[in-house]
């Protein structure tokens, strides 16, 4: 076996790494599932806790997790190994960066499934599939799409495909690269199609619904599944920003990226819902329409709308942008792993991981399109390969694993060394006290909640 080397690879300077983590964090996550969850749980008061949770938990955690990559600068487990053994403790807390890595290469297997979908949606709206926005015909198609096992495996595969050609080439050359080119485009794109809704649908009615807060809408289901959004979108306990840190050029502030990044991302999720629901309420759509809202809802509008088959088109390029780069987030540091610890030349391993990735996806395509080998009859029912995945990475490995992070480094990792990587004294002292004690506390009462073992 092959010694750990060190990474030596680092983003060209600040922006670059600022652009990176953003096309990270900005992904299904804020355009598919924000306002698809923002609808489910009644609007203001959702997204204000959101915000809250963005604040006070997903950035503290996030610079937790940078600072590990770092201090370590290797792939997530080597780097929480290297801060354990600077500490002197266990060397089983490399478990903490593992848990990361395994839980976003599960991720990736459903996530190239879903952006397959809007690569597919691309196609269709240009086709004029959507036709007059009939909802039985765009609902056929997107029936007609996901049970079409060939049709899935057939965008799947591109989407693999793509993401190994880009990662392949390394950090730079590759994913900086690419990151750089396509990050501006979707913000044009983004702003763009706000525009159009703002013109074409119910500006008023969509801003009254996400920015004016009516509590009595809020369960405390939503504060949880607020709570687990913040890290699914910030791609937190996903091996991601370890990754991302352990690249990080010397001489930038942790804190004040953090905070630019996830000023990005909530700016993205929040004019995506100003995308989508004044197209919805023009039209007089059903915003908690859950997980089909823009696969099932919208393509409705755009059938109904002027200029709404191009619209259409740069819609979906926007959300396989979003998505890709954070495909190459999500695989990039399985793909460091076999160059780091296997030897392997950056090309052989971008193709390995892509491989493994590819044959996990077929357990999802499977589930979806019905195929009965990918579901199993339990005493609680028929379960799906997908819906498993899904539950088990999104509501139980990334809370653990930010609990664990936070655990890690607010009570394990030398005071010292951590305000060493926090840049300003001020802001350790702030960032100290909210690691230690307030993100695990809160996300502990979501994975209990999640769980079903408490009812709040
Ligand atoms: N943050 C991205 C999104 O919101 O889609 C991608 C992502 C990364 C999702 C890591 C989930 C995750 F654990």
């Amino acid at each position: 076996m092959q010694k750990a080397t060190r990474q030596t690879n680092r983003w060209s300077n600040r922006l670059a790494y600022i652009l990176a983590a953003t096309g990270a964090a900005v992904g299904l996550g804020n355009i598919w599932k924000f306002p698809y969850i923002t609808g489910q749980n009644g609007g203001g008061a959702f997204v204000l806790v959101y915000l809250v949770c963005i604040l006070f938990i997903g950035i503290p955690v996030m610079m937790a997790e940078v600072a590990l990559g770092k201090h370590g600068r290797h792939t997530p487990g080597r780097s929480v190994l290297e801060v354990a053994k600077s500490s002197g403790k266990s060397h089983w807390w490399s478990l903490v960066g593992w848990m990361g890595v395994v839980s976003g290469y599960l991720i990736l297997s459903f996530y190239v499934v879903i952006t397959g979908w809007a690569l597919a949606y691309i196609y269709k709206a240009g086709a004029g599939d959507f036709g007059t926005g009939d909802p039985k015909q765009v609902q056929a198609l997107f029936a007609d799409l996901t049970n079409d096992g060939w049709a899935l495996l057939g965008w799947t595969s591109t989407v693999v495909l793509a993401t190994v050609l880009v990662i392949g080439k390394g950090v730079k050359a590759g994913l900086e690269r690419a990151v750089s080119a396509l990050m501006p485009l979707l913000f044009l794109l983004l702003l763009g199609l706000a525009i159009y809704a703002a013109s074409e649908g119910d500006f008023w009615a969509a801003f009254h619904f996400m920015f004016a807060p009516d509590f009595s809408k809020l369960s405390i289901n939503g504060v949880v599944v607020a709570l687990g959004h913040s890290f699914f979108t910030l791609s937190l306990a996903s091996g991601i920003m370890i990754m991302y840190g352990a690249y990080l050029p010397e001489g930038v502030s942790i804190a004040k990226s953090s905070v630019w990044i996830a000023f990005f991302d909530t700016l993205v999720a929040l004019i995506a819902g100003m995308v989508i629901y004044p197209v919805v309420f023009a039209n007089h759509l059903e915003p908690g329409a859950g997980p089909g809202l823009i696969f099932q809802t919208l393509p409705i509008a755009f059938g109904q709308m002027p200029g709404g088959r191009l619209v259409g088109v740069l819609f979906f390029i926007m959300l396989v942008f979003a998505a890709f780069t954070s495909a190459l987030a999500l695989i990039e540091s399985s793909v460091a792993w076999l160059v780091e610890k296997r030897g392997f030349g950056r090309w052989q391993a971008a193709f390995a991981a892509g491989f493994g990735i590819w044959l996990l996806s077929l357990g999802t395509i499977a589930s979806v399109s019905n195929m009965p080998i990918a579901i199993f009859h339990t005493p609680w029912g028929e379960v799906h390969f997908f819906a498993i995945l899904d539950y088990l990475t999104a509501n139980i490995a990334l809370p653990i694993g930010g609990l664990l992070i936070a655990i890690f480094t607010g009570w394990v990792a030398n005071k010292a060394l951590m305000a060493d990587m926090i840049d300003a004294p001020w802001v350790f002292r702030l960032w100290h006290p909210v690691i230690k004690y307030l993100a695990p506390l809160a996300i502990l009462l979501v994975f209990l909640q999640l769980t079903g073992v408490i009812h709040l």
